[in-house]
Protein backbone atom coordinates (compact mmCIF):
# COMPACT_ATOMS: atom_id res chain seq x y z
CA UNK A 1 0.00 0.00 0.00
CA UNK A 2 1.15 3.37 -0.69
CA UNK A 3 1.41 6.12 1.79
CA UNK A 4 0.87 9.64 2.44
CA UNK A 5 1.89 11.81 5.67
CA UNK A 6 -0.05 14.70 5.31
CA UNK A 7 0.36 18.08 7.41
CA UNK A 8 -1.94 20.25 7.84
CA UNK A 9 -0.77 23.70 8.88
CA UNK A 10 -4.63 25.75 9.25
CA UNK A 11 -5.61 26.67 12.52
CA UNK A 12 -9.42 26.66 11.02
CA UNK A 13 -10.58 23.33 11.10
CA UNK A 14 -13.05 23.72 8.33
CA UNK A 15 -11.25 26.62 6.84
CA UNK A 16 -10.40 26.71 3.30
CA UNK A 17 -7.37 24.98 3.40
CA UNK A 18 -8.84 22.12 4.88
CA UNK A 19 -11.58 22.06 2.79
CA UNK A 20 -9.59 21.76 -0.40
CA UNK A 21 -7.16 19.10 1.09
CA UNK A 22 -10.66 16.50 2.65
CA UNK A 23 -11.25 16.60 -1.17
CA UNK A 24 -7.79 15.71 -2.19
CA UNK A 25 -7.15 13.08 0.95
CA UNK A 26 -10.67 12.02 -0.02
CA UNK A 27 -10.17 10.86 -3.16
CA UNK A 28 -6.49 9.10 -2.75
CA UNK A 29 -8.07 7.03 0.42
CA UNK A 30 -11.25 5.84 -2.41
CA UNK A 31 -7.95 4.61 -4.35
CA UNK A 32 -6.42 2.77 -1.64
CA UNK A 33 -3.96 5.37 -0.49
CA UNK A 34 -2.76 4.61 3.38
CA UNK A 35 -2.47 8.74 5.15
CA UNK A 36 -1.18 10.40 8.16
CA UNK A 37 -3.08 13.01 8.91
CA UNK A 38 -1.55 15.55 11.30
CA UNK A 39 -3.23 18.67 12.71
CA UNK A 40 -0.37 20.58 13.65
CA UNK A 41 -2.18 23.17 15.45
CA UNK A 42 -3.24 20.65 18.27
CA UNK A 43 0.03 19.13 18.49
CA UNK A 44 2.66 20.38 20.54
CA UNK A 45 6.02 21.00 17.82
CA UNK A 46 8.79 23.25 19.32
CA UNK A 47 11.07 25.12 17.35
CA UNK A 48 14.58 23.63 16.22
CA UNK A 49 16.78 23.78 18.95
CA UNK A 50 20.41 23.67 16.50
CA UNK A 51 22.01 21.20 19.08
CA UNK A 52 22.62 18.59 16.39
CA UNK A 53 21.97 15.65 18.41
CA UNK A 54 20.33 14.15 15.57
CA UNK A 55 23.05 14.11 13.68
CA UNK A 56 24.43 11.27 15.70
CA UNK A 57 22.66 7.98 14.88
CA UNK A 58 22.37 7.92 10.74
CA UNK A 59 19.86 4.48 11.36
CA UNK A 60 16.53 6.69 12.24
CA UNK A 61 15.35 10.11 12.00
CA UNK A 62 15.12 11.39 15.68
CA UNK A 63 15.34 14.64 17.83
CA UNK A 64 16.35 14.70 21.93
CA UNK A 65 12.78 16.92 22.13
CA UNK A 66 10.17 14.54 23.48
CA UNK A 67 7.46 15.99 21.28
CA UNK A 68 5.07 15.34 19.03
CA UNK A 69 7.27 15.64 15.79
CA UNK A 70 8.30 11.53 16.56
CA UNK A 71 4.91 11.05 15.56
CA UNK A 72 5.67 12.74 12.57
CA UNK A 73 9.13 11.41 11.60
CA UNK A 74 7.66 7.71 12.13
CA UNK A 75 5.02 8.23 9.38
CA UNK A 76 7.66 10.28 7.23
CA UNK A 77 9.41 6.99 7.28
CA UNK A 78 7.16 4.93 6.20
CA UNK A 79 5.28 7.35 3.77
CA UNK A 80 6.26 7.42 -0.42
CA UNK A 81 5.10 11.32 -0.12
CA UNK A 82 5.09 14.55 2.06
CA UNK A 83 1.63 16.61 1.54
CA UNK A 84 2.07 19.52 3.25
CA UNK A 85 -1.23 21.60 3.69
CA UNK A 86 -1.11 25.20 5.01
CA UNK A 87 -2.34 28.68 4.35
CA UNK A 88 -0.03 31.36 3.16
CA UNK A 89 0.48 33.81 5.94
CA UNK A 90 3.37 36.26 5.06
CA UNK A 91 4.03 35.16 2.32
CA UNK A 92 5.16 31.70 3.83
CA UNK A 93 3.56 28.93 5.45
CA UNK A 94 1.81 29.10 9.17
CA UNK A 95 4.48 29.39 12.53
CA UNK A 96 3.87 25.64 13.50
CA UNK A 97 4.46 24.24 10.15
CA UNK A 98 7.55 26.40 9.19
CA UNK A 99 8.80 24.97 12.77
CA UNK A 100 7.90 21.03 11.59
CA UNK A 101 9.52 22.11 8.35
CA UNK A 102 12.94 23.32 10.48
CA UNK A 103 13.02 20.02 11.98
CA UNK A 104 12.75 17.88 8.96
CA UNK A 105 15.56 20.20 7.46
CA UNK A 106 17.52 18.66 10.11
CA UNK A 107 16.87 15.52 11.92
CA UNK A 108 16.00 13.48 8.46
CA UNK A 109 19.64 15.12 6.87
CA UNK A 110 22.73 13.87 7.94
CA UNK A 111 24.38 16.43 6.79
CA UNK A 112 25.88 18.61 9.52
CA UNK A 113 27.35 16.29 11.98
CA UNK A 114 31.60 15.64 12.36
CA UNK A 115 30.84 14.16 9.02
CA UNK A 116 28.71 14.11 5.66
CA UNK A 117 25.85 11.10 6.44
CA UNK A 118 22.88 10.36 4.24
CA UNK A 119 19.42 12.02 3.72
CA UNK A 120 17.34 9.35 5.67
CA UNK A 121 14.08 10.69 3.41
CA UNK A 122 15.88 10.48 -0.02
CA UNK A 123 14.19 9.59 -2.67
CA UNK A 124 10.73 10.45 -1.55
CA UNK A 125 8.34 12.76 -3.24
CA UNK A 126 7.22 15.97 -1.42
CA UNK A 127 3.87 17.85 -2.54
CA UNK A 128 1.84 20.91 -1.35
CA UNK A 129 -1.81 21.79 -1.39
CA UNK A 130 -2.15 25.87 0.09
CA UNK A 131 -5.00 28.64 -0.15
CA UNK A 132 -4.12 32.51 -0.05
CA UNK A 133 -5.38 35.70 -0.98
CA UNK A 134 -3.00 37.39 -3.53
CA UNK A 135 -3.36 34.96 -6.82
CA UNK A 136 -1.20 31.76 -6.39
CA UNK A 137 1.85 33.55 -8.65
CA UNK A 138 1.86 36.72 -5.89
CA UNK A 139 0.78 35.04 -2.61
CA UNK A 140 2.34 31.11 -2.98
CA UNK A 141 5.55 31.54 -4.88
CA UNK A 142 8.17 32.28 -2.12
CA UNK A 143 6.95 29.27 -0.11
CA UNK A 144 6.64 26.75 -3.22
CA UNK A 145 9.94 27.97 -3.82
CA UNK A 146 11.36 27.14 -0.04
CA UNK A 147 9.56 24.05 -0.29
CA UNK A 148 11.02 22.87 -3.81
CA UNK A 149 14.81 24.11 -2.11
CA UNK A 150 14.42 21.98 0.80
CA UNK A 151 13.11 19.14 -1.01
CA UNK A 152 16.17 19.01 -3.62
CA UNK A 153 18.84 19.67 -0.27
CA UNK A 154 17.31 16.55 0.72
CA UNK A 155 17.63 14.32 -1.94
CA UNK A 156 14.05 14.18 -2.76
CA UNK A 157 11.23 14.97 -5.38
CA UNK A 158 9.01 17.71 -5.70
CA UNK A 159 5.81 17.17 -7.07
CA UNK A 160 3.85 19.76 -7.64
CA UNK A 161 1.58 22.41 -5.96
CA UNK A 162 -2.47 22.56 -5.57
CA UNK A 163 -3.09 26.23 -4.71
CA UNK A 164 -6.66 28.12 -4.63
CA UNK A 165 -6.94 31.80 -3.72
CA UNK A 166 -10.24 33.24 -1.45
CA UNK A 167 -10.94 36.84 -3.36
CA UNK A 168 -13.31 38.06 -1.14
CA UNK A 169 -13.72 36.74 2.70
CA UNK A 170 -17.68 37.02 2.21
CA UNK A 171 -17.86 34.34 -0.53
CA UNK A 172 -17.89 30.74 0.12
CA UNK A 173 -14.66 29.75 -0.71
CA UNK A 174 -15.44 26.27 -2.30
CA UNK A 175 -17.13 26.31 -5.74
CA UNK A 176 -17.52 23.31 -8.26
CA UNK A 177 -13.92 24.62 -9.83
CA UNK A 178 -12.17 24.43 -7.26
CA UNK A 179 -13.26 20.73 -6.36
CA UNK A 180 -12.56 19.61 -10.17
CA UNK A 181 -8.96 20.99 -9.40
CA UNK A 182 -8.40 19.21 -5.92
CA UNK A 183 -9.92 16.39 -7.48
CA UNK A 184 -7.33 16.41 -10.84
CA UNK A 185 -4.45 16.91 -7.96
CA UNK A 186 -5.45 13.90 -6.42
CA UNK A 187 -5.08 11.86 -9.49
CA UNK A 188 -1.91 13.67 -10.07
CA UNK A 189 -0.46 12.40 -6.87
CA UNK A 190 -2.25 8.73 -7.62
CA UNK A 191 -0.01 8.86 -11.04
CA UNK A 192 3.21 10.39 -8.91
CA UNK A 193 2.85 7.08 -6.72
CA UNK A 194 2.07 5.06 -9.40
CA UNK A 195 -1.41 3.85 -8.05
C1 LIG B 1 -2.20 36.18 9.54
C2 LIG B 1 -2.55 36.01 8.08
C3 LIG B 1 -1.58 36.30 7.13
C4 LIG B 1 -1.88 36.16 5.76
N1 LIG B 1 -0.89 36.41 4.84
C5 LIG B 1 -1.16 36.25 3.52
C6 LIG B 1 -0.15 36.50 2.54
O1 LIG B 1 0.99 36.83 2.84
N2 LIG B 1 -0.46 36.35 1.22
C7 LIG B 1 -1.70 35.94 0.83
O2 LIG B 1 -1.91 35.79 -0.38
N3 LIG B 1 -2.68 35.68 1.73
C8 LIG B 1 -2.45 35.82 3.07
N4 LIG B 1 -3.43 35.55 4.00
C9 LIG B 1 -4.74 35.03 3.54
C10 LIG B 1 -4.87 33.52 3.74
O3 LIG B 1 -3.77 32.84 3.18
C11 LIG B 1 -6.15 32.99 3.08
O4 LIG B 1 -7.29 33.67 3.56
C12 LIG B 1 -6.28 31.50 3.29
O5 LIG B 1 -7.20 30.97 2.35
C13 LIG B 1 -6.75 31.13 4.70
O6 LIG B 1 -6.82 29.72 4.81
P1 LIG B 1 -7.61 28.98 5.99
O7 LIG B 1 -9.08 29.19 5.74
O8 LIG B 1 -7.22 27.55 5.87
O9 LIG B 1 -7.16 29.61 7.27
C14 LIG B 1 -3.18 35.70 5.36
C15 LIG B 1 -4.14 35.42 6.35
C16 LIG B 1 -3.84 35.57 7.68
C17 LIG B 1 -4.89 35.26 8.73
Amino acid sequence: MKRICCLKGSPRKNGNTNTLTAVVTERLREAGVGIDEFSLYDMNIQGCRACRWCQKDWTKISCIMNDDMQQIYDSITNSDLVLLSTPIYCWYCTAPMKAAMDRMAYAPNMFYGDAIGPALWAGKSTALITTCGYPPEKGADLFQEGLRRITKHSGMHYRGMLCERQRNLHDPFMDDEKRAHAEAFADDILGWLGV
